[in-house]
């Protein structure tokens, strides 16, 4: 897959690329990256890739030219791509977003600065706008690398044997059970027994009532979109934890109905 982003500042993009997963899978040709300076296709004498908002008010607005020429130049023919705008206003990024979004052969991912971009590029050219959460970042190139970053794992190849995705937090619709390593007693706290009892049925068992407790305290509102198989609702019922679940979705359910 190829991401391509656009930015103003390339210089952002140097140490994240060179570190774990990322390198790794860059060195392999399992990912392309292309960096573009998106003022590089600034026209007029200055290479001016900003101006003041029509209208007034606080801030810069980026042009519409440059970004429409920076993209075209992205672009690869044949591609099946898709163009992705980071900014605040954007529909939250999920891990379900980084799944669909990995089927596509290029992802273009456009970094706002400033106090947005012209509405007429957004309209013309971008896909999808996306936010990586509720806060305001300086610039979109911290929410691009999240993203690649949440969807290079994802990717055939990438993780190895042992580093799987399967189970991560979110991919199963709960949060991932806690991890142990050595050694087995740390300042007098001791790894859960049942962990050394060969029991896979036991470990597994174990690891589900310790993602949905920790589910229910954390992230309740993910319960909501959970179905759990007649054997793992077993499982929460023995543990007396079904009920909490039911309760905890009826809560989800009526503060959505307020
Ligand atoms: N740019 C500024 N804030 C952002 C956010 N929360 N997500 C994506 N892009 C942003």
């Amino acid at each position: 897959m190829i991401f391509d982003f656009l930015t103003i500042f390339p210089e952002f993009f140097v140490s994240p690329l060179q570190e774990g997963i990322i390198r790794r899978a860059l060195n392999d040709g399992k990912v392309e990256v292309r960096i573009h300076n998106i003022r590089e296709y600034a026209t007029d004498r200055h290479r001016m890739t900003d101006d003041r908002p029509f209208g007034g008010g606080e801030g810069m607005v980026m042009k519409p030219e440059p970004l429409a020429a920076c993209l075209q130049s992205a672009r690869t023919a044949g591609l099946r791509s898709r163009v992705v705008l980071l900014s605040p206003v954007g529909q939250r990024f999920t891990q379900r977003t980084a799944e669909r979004l990995t089927g596509y052969d290029q992802l273009i991912l456009v970094c706002g600065r400033y106090e947005g971009v012209d509405e007429r590029f957004r309209e013309r050219y971008v896909d999808e706008e996306l936010s990586i959460g509720d806060y305001v970042l300086t610039g979109g190139e911290l929410a691009a690398l999240v993203v690649l970053d949440a969807m290079i794992r994802l990717l055939p190849g990438v993780l190895g044997c042992g580093e799987s995705a399967v189970n991560d937090s979110f991919s199963c619709g709960l949060l991932k059970h806690r991890q142990y390593t050595r050694p087995r007693v740390f300042e007098g706290m001791a790894v859960p027994d049942v962990l050394f009892s060969g029991d896979h049925a036991a470990v597994a068992r174990h690891r589900l009532l310790e993602s949905v407790t920790l589910t229910l305290q954390r992230r309740p509102d993910l319960l909501s979109a959970m179905t759990f198989t007649p054997a793992e609702r077993k499982i929460l019922r023995q543990a007396g934890l079904l009920a909490q679940v039911e309760a905890a979705v009826e809560a989800m359910t009526s503060e959505d109905l307020k």
